[in-house]
């Protein structure tokens, strides 16, 4: 079995993306990463029968085997190896592989003594690949700089104040496909090395001394898809930084975040967490998600609301919540609809609507105005939510 890569002339801008920051430059394996992070859409992956394809000799698990040329991933899939689009943390034989573009590196495996996502790692003659994995976890992640306005896990009293209030850093690699994505170059990139948690620990804690913040912010891609390498990190990072002042702050989609890893996110010494709510109608999560399998988005959009329920009744750390608006995809009835639910939740929860302006592959959707995001504030305000931020391209709409 071989590759091909089609790219589409209509749509291919030669924005350079694809071979700049995620080509693979050994040959198409098929993995599809430069597919999903093409932002015209304009690449498809064929597999074609190759007469004559000499198979490879690989080990896997201490067993020899002939497979034909594909990725680690396919390999292993073709040996009933378990891939899972929904993490499993009490199985450790499958294998979690939300992102599919080589950056969370969630689905890693040992190739040749190294960690490496068998997602994206082509198979080659000779590799050896063990799948057990008990090496420090890594990560691909970028940034580590201030950051002046924060996150949905930022409290809006220091939104805004002259300079920076944190200092972020972004991971890549998302379980989402939202084609209005705003972060999606840091989100696909596959570029740079995989860092551990130690790592990221001191450049973060370096970031923080040098642009003079109490604020460590962890955002992305989603960050909490490599559930070893975050927990790791937040504690590496919380040791660093036993001040008072000191805040590790985490930005996330909510989709995979259970009670249990709340609980762990907390023990190892989060004290800030922003929660996107994407909306109340799951036609609509699946539409700004860009996810096409129902039962997935409707676990996915579950367990974000239940980890907001969950952190209000459990935990005194800071809570903010994330809505999207734009009338392109979501109603001011189901804006209405989703203050009502959180309403139910709390009151006082921080509740920030982020105006999604074109981007990614919905560079036709037009930003939200002023005025519109004005109406955003008053339903919100209206079914009784205290302390809601809108955000517009002049600064926030708040208290
Ligand atoms: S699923 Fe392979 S790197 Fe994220």
């Amino acid at each position: 079995m071989a590759h091909i890569l089609l790219r589409d002339p209509g749509k291919c801008t030669r924005c350079g993306f694809c071979r700049s920051y995620v080509s693979c430059r050994k040959g198409c394996v098929g993995c599809g990463a430069c597919s999903i992070s093409c932002p015209n859409n304009a690449i498809e992956i064929i597999e074609i029968k190759k007469p004559g394809a000499k198979d490879l000799s690989v080990v896997i698990d201490d067993k020899p085997f002939f497979l034909p040329k594909t990725t680690v991933r396919g390999a292993l899939e073709s040996l009933d190896y378990e891939f899972l689009k929904y993490p499993d943390y009490s199985n450790k034989k499958e294998i979690f592989t939300p992102c599919e573009t080589g950056g969370c590196l969630s689905c890693a495996v040992m190739i040749d003594g190294e960690l490496m996502p068998s997602c994206t790692t082509p198979l080659k003659e000779g590799m050896v690949i063990n799948t057990e994995v008990n090496s420090i976890p890594k990560r691909l992640v970028q940034g580590f700089s201030g950051h002046g306005v924060g996150g949905v896990g930022t409290p809006w009293q220091i939104k805004e104040i002259f300079g920076f209030v944190e200092v972020v850093c972004f991971t890549s690699g998302c379980n989402f496909r939202c084609p209005q994505c705003q972060n999606w170059i840091t989100t696909y990139r596959r570029l740079g090395e995989p860092r551990t948690p130690r790592y990221t620990a001191e450049k973060m804690t370096r970031a923080r001394e040098r642009y003079s913040v109490d604020r460590m912010s962890i955002s992305g891609g989603e960050c909490t898809l490599n559930r070893r390498w975050l927990i790791s990190y937040v504690k590496e990072l919380k040791e660093l930084n036993m001040d008072e002042y000191a805040r590790i702050h985490v930005d996330t989609n909510g989709s995979i975040l259970t009670d249990d890893y709340i609980d762990d996110l907390v023990e190892a010494g989060t004290t800030d967490i922003g929660i996107d709510l994407k909306s109340h109608n799951i036609r609509t999560f699946m539409e700004i998600t860009g996810l096409n399998d129902r039962e997935i988005a409707e676990r996915y959009q579950k367990t974000a609301w239940e980890a907001v329920r969950y952190i209000i009744d459990n935990y005194n750390i800071f809570l903010g919540i994330g809505i999207p608006y734009n009338s392109d995809f979501v109603s001011l009835e189901e804006m209405a609809k989703m203050g009502e639910e959180i309403f139910k939740l709390s009151a006082d929860v921080q509740v920030c609507v982020l105006d999604y302006r074109p981007a990614f592959r919905k560079k036709n959707a037009p930003r939200p105005n002023y005025a519109d995001m004005g109406k955003v504030y008053s339903v919100l305000r209206g079914v009784g939510l205290k302390t809601v931020i809108c955000q517009t391209a002049y600064g926030y709409i708040g208290p």
